[in-house]
This record gives structure tokens, C-alpha cells and sequence, in this order.
């Protein structure tokens, strides 16, 4: 068969060396396991899974190694030095006695450690002489679908959802299985099946037994299932007259609904909620605030150990105020105000998912309030299913960005891991990062093949937020395409530029450009929506002095939102950073650029080689060929050639409508568009 992509980096396709195959197999003769929990038999049957794909031999099992050498040990419930590094979920890997052993506190501590011992195998490490030990960083790492009832995704790419509502919950199609698999090896263990536009029925009996059915098959991979919840379903489901949080009856009501969710699914995750954001009810439908709305729900949950997750996904449509700004405003006044069961969760830019933003200026704002990262995987602005980003660097990008809040070195990663506030007054399971998923019902999860490496680097990074973008495209491509080092080499360098030259052709030094419609269609001269920032011109504010939205002092001042040594890296137009230029200066035109070029120049030369660049990116493909699947490459190259064509339709639509208030030609050597 053609690789058709199903198996995502869990292929175990036979190691092409057979001196290779015998010297691993020689050290995994056997698995010993004691106890039969069903996260230890899912562990279990994986490394037999994977064992035998990758080396050939069966695995027999045997509940305790006795004096055999040569197998591998599954041990649950470490202590003493073992446990050292260790926390709930981590594990340790190591030789001893002649076995490989795996140990965690926890048996979804060993089901990680079971995939990382494949993961070795699968990326050529030897081991002789392993000894691993791992701890994930934040407590919550999950997947948020954006998934409807009707089976439809929004920003979903990939076909339709994953879930099949109507044949749930008799029928389980083995594909939620292998879902819970890939996330499980990579250390996800939430994930909210519901979009955050949410259909209220959802809540209801019927589909909660359906919800059920799903969670009874992640259970054993360590995986809890949350819900997304519509604000006003006392009032749709439940007849009452309000929805009003501080309502007794209201609050009664969810009482009871979160009740009855967990007869259900007894380890139900929680509540992920939009509210008073994007037409969607909320508290302030009936004058009460995010903290009434939030707290009300965490009241509900008391009785039971899940959480609940707040968006601050919020602005209003306000001409003269500027959308930045926003969720700042909202949020900041009522830190130190959320019930410890609250996590607030904040997309990882003030806007929304912009190819390239600044992070948002609520982390490091909010230190007595839990608050949990939102990236999207889902290409909504990142060119869909056909376009390749690669999108590692731009979460490390976000994660690695210094708020200052406690003097240097307060990085977002800090804020989101715990670690620079300590969320002291929080409850156990307070730190979140969350990924929009880009999965759906495409043969190949995600659309796009390379794709993949999306998924995989979000739950890599979740787990250890200080791996770097290289290796784990490094990891993807050697367990999903090829070990073949040329090939892997120029696949990584693909991966690695990919997202710079997206940015370049899409939107350069600091342009962004949400607006209204699909999300991808060049569209800078749109200037008409029921609201003016849903509108194309409210972001980039071209006019015939120049380009970009002001927010220094002189403009909307939303620089004023970052502590100062944020502020002053970005509040002189001179030294901008140039990524960042037009996210917080109006810039002239004829204004010199540091790179020697104005800025017109400048924004024709990354428009122009930016597009140009994916022609590098489809030789360097080609140079990859001999060693990528057929089907999988012919698939790829297609994707190359609809990005090339839509690559010059961004800059040539951008460069034209620009050039209509630069008043300025195109600089040689590029050609003026026909
Ligand atoms: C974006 C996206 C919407 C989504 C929203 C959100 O605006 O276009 O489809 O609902 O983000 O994150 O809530």
C-alpha cells in the first residue's frame, strides 16, 4: 500500500538494518509487567505494537521478569531516588539488571515512558545505556476542537470532525482510538470535543452519553474529555427565565448539570468557556462580569476535581479604541478575583493567531490568576491545509518572549508553567497550554502531510516547553517520512524557514490582517462589516503618509500594556525590531529601514522574495524525494504548487493596493505585477 498518512508518527514500519534490528531486539525480548490496569495493558500492547513493527520479532509478556535479562520492566508507584525529578505524570528510564525499566509514579507516568522508549527506537538512538527522566512542565495539555454538532469544523481544514455524533455511542469507530494513541505519545491529556462556539445541546442527556463513549475510550490513554459550554443553556435547555450567574436558580441549575456530567463520565476534565466574546452569551448579557460568570461555574464544580477554563478572547466594536488593547482591559481589573478552579486562557497574541504577533501583554499582567496558553494549530491565518508553516517556531517564539514582569527572565513559558508566580492559591492542576486542533476526518488527520508535524510539535512542546523547534522536526520527520540523513536534513530545513517565508509573502514586518469572511483571501481594501474591526483597512491603517497601526504614546498607547523594558524595545521606530514594526508604528513610506531600504522597498523585497522563496521549498522536496513514500511526495509537491500560485496572488494583491498610496514603483529587480 502507499503510505496514506493514517498512522501519523506511530508507523513502526520495519528498521531497514537488520544489524540494527537484532541489536535492538536483543534488548526487548520481553515485556514485565505487574498489574492490569487498562492504562498499563494500552502500554503494553503498544510496545508490542511497536516493537514488532519496528524489529520484526513478537514481545511476549510476562507479570515479572524474574531473573531474565534482556526485556523490558513496566514499574509503577517509584520511590526513593527512582522517584527524584518525578512528578505524577513523569518517568525514568534506565538499565538495570539487565533490563530496560520503566517507572513512573503514576501508570500513565509509564504509558509516557513507553513511548518514549519507542520514540528511541523510531529516531536510531541506542539503548545500552538509557537513562531518561522526564516530567512534564505544564499540569493541563490539551487539544481544543472547534468541532459542531453537524459534523462541520470551523477553521477546520482537514474534513469533517472526528466524532461521529450519530453513530455514538453504540458504535465506536476505531479511529478514536488511535487518536487517543498519537496524543498519548506525546504526553496530551485533555481534549475538548466541543467548538467554543457552542451548541448547547452538547449538555443534553443524549449527547452527553455520547461524550461518555468517547471518554471511556481515551480513559486509557490518559486523556479526559472537557466540554465547551454555551453560557445561556439554563435559559435554551433549561426553561429558565435568565441565564444570570448570581440567579439562584441559574446557579441551581448548573448544579445540577455538572452533577449529572459526571454520572456520566465520572473523570470529567471541565468547562472551557467564550463568553461575551463574538456575539456569544455571557455574565454581561445580564451585568455581571467574567469573575460572576466563571466563579458561578467553578461553584458547580466544586464537588468534583475538574476545572473551568475562561477565554479571554474578548473586544468590542469600538472604532476609536483599538482591538489590542482589549482583553487587557478587561481581565487585568479582576486578577486575584477567579475561584482557584479557574484557569483564564489567552490566545498567544493580543489579536488572534496572526502569522507573526507580539505575545500577548495579559502574561505577566495576571500574577494571581492561573493563565493558560491558547496557540492554533489549525492553519486559520497560516495559509489552511495547503500551505506549509511549521509552526514550532512560532510557539517557542511566543514562549521564550520576556514580559519582564519579575526583572528578566520572565518569560511567558514562566507564566504559563507556574513557575515565575507560583499560582500559590491555585488548585493542583492549574497550568494549561491548549492547541486549536488541526485534526479532522481526512485519511491523513490533517490535510496537509507535513501538517502532522504541527500536532506533534504542539503536545512535544506542552510537554517540555525547552525542546527546540529543530528537534523535534528532527524527531517528527525520522518516525513519520524518512531516517534517510540527507533527506531528513533538507526536510527540517523546509520545516525550519517555513514560517519566515509564509510571513514575508502574507504579512511582513509586523502587518496583520484579521478581517471578516474565510480568512484567506488578500483582501487589504476591504473596509465594509457590520463592525470597523472586521474590517481589512482597521488594521493596517494605509494611508498616503504610510503604513502600520500606531500604539505608541502618539497612537492607541497599547505599548503602555507591557512592562518598560518591553516597552522599550518596541516604542522607538528606529529600533523597532523590523518583525514588529508595523504592529506598532505608522511608518512613512520613505522612511529608511535598518536593513539600508525604505520602507516601501523593503516591504516589496519580502513580498517578492518571499513568494519566490517557495520555489526553494519545492527544490527542496525534490532533493528529498528518493527517500519520501511516493504517494505522500506526489501529495506534497501538489500543495507546493497551489502555495507558489497563492503565495504571488498575496503579494501581488498587497503590492498593488499598497502602491496605490506609496505613489512609489516597484524596485528592480522585481517585476510590476500584470
Ligand atoms: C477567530 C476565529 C473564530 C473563532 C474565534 C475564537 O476569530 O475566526 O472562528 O471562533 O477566533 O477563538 O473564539
Amino acid at each position: 500500500f502507499a503510505d496514506d498518512g493514517y498512522r501519523l508518527w506511530l508507523k513502526y514500519d520495519r528498521l531497514a538494518d537488520a544489524t540494527v534490528r537484532s541489536g535492538y531486539a536483543r534488548s526487548t525480548q520481553f515485556i514485565a509487567v505487574s498489574g492490569s490496569s487498562p492504562v498499563l495493558t494500552a502500554a503494553t500492547s503498544e510496545l508490542q505494537l511497536g516493537l514488532q513493527g519496528l524489529l520484526g520479532p513478537t514481545v511476549p509478556t510476562l507479570a515479572r521478569a524474574g531473573t531474565r535479562q534482556g526485556g523490558i520492566v513496566l514499574t509503577v508507584g517509584v520511590s526513593g531516588a527512582d522517584a527524584n525529578g518525578l512528578n505524577e505524570e513523569g518517568y525514568r528510564i534506565v538499565k538495570r539488571q539487565g533490563n530496560i525499566v520503566v517507572m513512573g509514579k503514576t501508570d500513565v507516568g509509564v504509558l509516557y515512558g513507553t513511548f518514549a522508549l519507542l520514540r528511541q527506537v523510531q529516531t536510531g538512538q541506542p539503548l545500552d545505556n538509557i537513562n531518561l527522566v522526564s516530567s512534564p512542565k505544564v499540569k493541563l495539555r490539551m487539544l481544543n476542537h472547534w468541532d459542531n454538532p453537524n459534523g462541520t469544523i470551523e477553521r477546520g481544514y482537514a474534513g469533517g470532525s472526528l466524532w461521529k455524533w450519530s453513530e455514538l455511542p453504540e458504535t465506536i469507530d476505531p479511529r478514536y482510538k488511535d487518536y487517543a494513541r498519537a496524543n498519548a505519545s506525546l504526553g496530551i491529556n485533555g481534549t475538548v470535543v466541543n467548538n467554543v462556539n457552542a451548541s448547547p445541546r452538547l449538555l443534553t442527556g443524549e449527547y452527553l452519553q455520547k461524550v461518555a463513549a468517547l471518554a471511556d475510550v481515551m480513559r486509557p490513554y490518559g486523556i479526559k474529555v472537557y466540554l465547551s459550554v454555551y453560557f445561556a443553556a439554563p435559559k435554551t435547555l433549561g426553561g429558565l427565565k435568565t441565564s444570570d450567574p448570581l440567579d439562584p436558580q441559574v446557579r441551581k441549575w448548573w448544579a445540577d448539570k455538572t452533577a449529572e456530567i459526571h454520572r456520566y463520565i465520572p473523570d470529567f476534565g471541565g468547562f472551557l468557556v467564550k463568553a461575551n466574546s463574538e456575539g456569544e452569551p455571557g455574565p454581561q448579557d445580564y451585568g455581571r462580569t467574567h469573575v460572576d460568570g466563571a466563579n458561578m461555574l467553578a461553584a458547580a464544580m466544586k464537588p468534583f476535581s475538574g476545572v473551568v477554563i475562561w477565554r479571554a478572547f474578548v473586544y468590542k466594536a469600538d472604532p476609536t479604541g483599538d482591538r489590542f488593547k482589549a482583553a487587557y482591559e478587561e481581565f487585568t481589573p479582576f486578577d486575584g478575583q477567579f475561584d482557584p478552579k479557574v484557569i483564564v486562557q489567552v490566545k498567544n497574541g493580543p489579536i488572534d493567531f496572526q502569522p507573526r504577533e507580539p505575545f500577548s501583554p495579559l502574561f505577566g499582567a495576571m500574577p494571581k490568576t492561573p493563565l493558560g496558553i491558547e496557540f492554533q494549530l489549525t492553519q486559520e491565518y497560516l495559509g489552511f491545509a495547503t500551505h506549509l508553516v511549521y509552526e514550532a517556531p512560532l510557539f517557542k517564539e511566543c514562549l521564550e518572549s520576556d514580559t519582564y514582569a519579575a526583572g528578566k527572565g520572565s518569560t511567558v513559558a514562566r507564566v504559563v508553567d507556574g513557575s515565575l508566580h507560583g499560582y500559590r492559591n491555585a488548585g493542583p492542576t492549574q497550568t494549561l497550554m491548549a492547541g486549536v486542533a488541526n485534526t479532522g476526518s481526512d485519511r491523513n488527520w490533517t490535510g496537509h502531510p507535513l501538517a502532522q508535524a504541527n500536532w506533534y510539535a504542539f503536545g512535544r512542546i506542552a510537554w517540555d516547553h525547552t525542546l527546540t523547534s529543530a528537534a523535534i522536526a528532527d524527531e517528527w520527520i525520522k518516525m513519520t517520512l524518512t531516517r534517510q540523513p540527507q533527506a531528513v536534513s533538507h526536510v527540517r530545513a523546509m520545516l525550519l524557514r517555513s514560517r519566515d517565508i509564509y510571513v514575508d509573502y502574507n504579512a511582513p514586518l509586523g502587518l496583520s490582517r484579521p478581517w471578516t469572511g474565510v480568512h484567506f483571501a488578500p483582501e487589504p481594501w476591504q473596509n465594509k462589516s457590520p463592525r470597523p474591526d472586521w474590517t481589512a483597512v482597521y488594521y493596517h491603517r494605509a494611508d498616503s503618509i504610510g503604513l502600520g497601526f500606531d500604539r505608541t504614546a502618539t497612537g492607541s498607547n497599547a505599548l503602555a500594556q507591557y512592562r518598560p523594558d518591553v516597552r522599550r524595545q518596541w516604542e522607538n521606530v528606529d529600533n523597532c525590531p523590523l518583525p514588529y514594526l508595523l504592529w506598532f508604528h505608522h511608518v512613512p513610506w520613505t522612511k529608511q529601514l535598518a536593513t539600508g531600504r525604505t520602507l516601501w522597498d523593503e516591504l516589496c523585497t519580502r513580498f517578492y522574495t518571499g513568494a519566490d522563496s517557495v520555489r526553494w521549498l519545492q527544490q527542496e522536496w525534490a532533493l528529498a524525494k528518493p527517500a519520501i513514500d511516493p504517494a505522500l511526495y506526489t501529495d506534497v509537491v501538489g500543495r507546493l504548487a497551489t502555495q507558489h500560485r497563492e503565495a504571488i496572488w498575496w503579494r501581488d494583491a498587497w503590492v498593488l493596493y499598497l502602491q496605490e498610496f506609496a505613489k512609489k514603483p516597484i524596485p528592480k529587480p522585481f517585476k510590476q505585477p500584470e
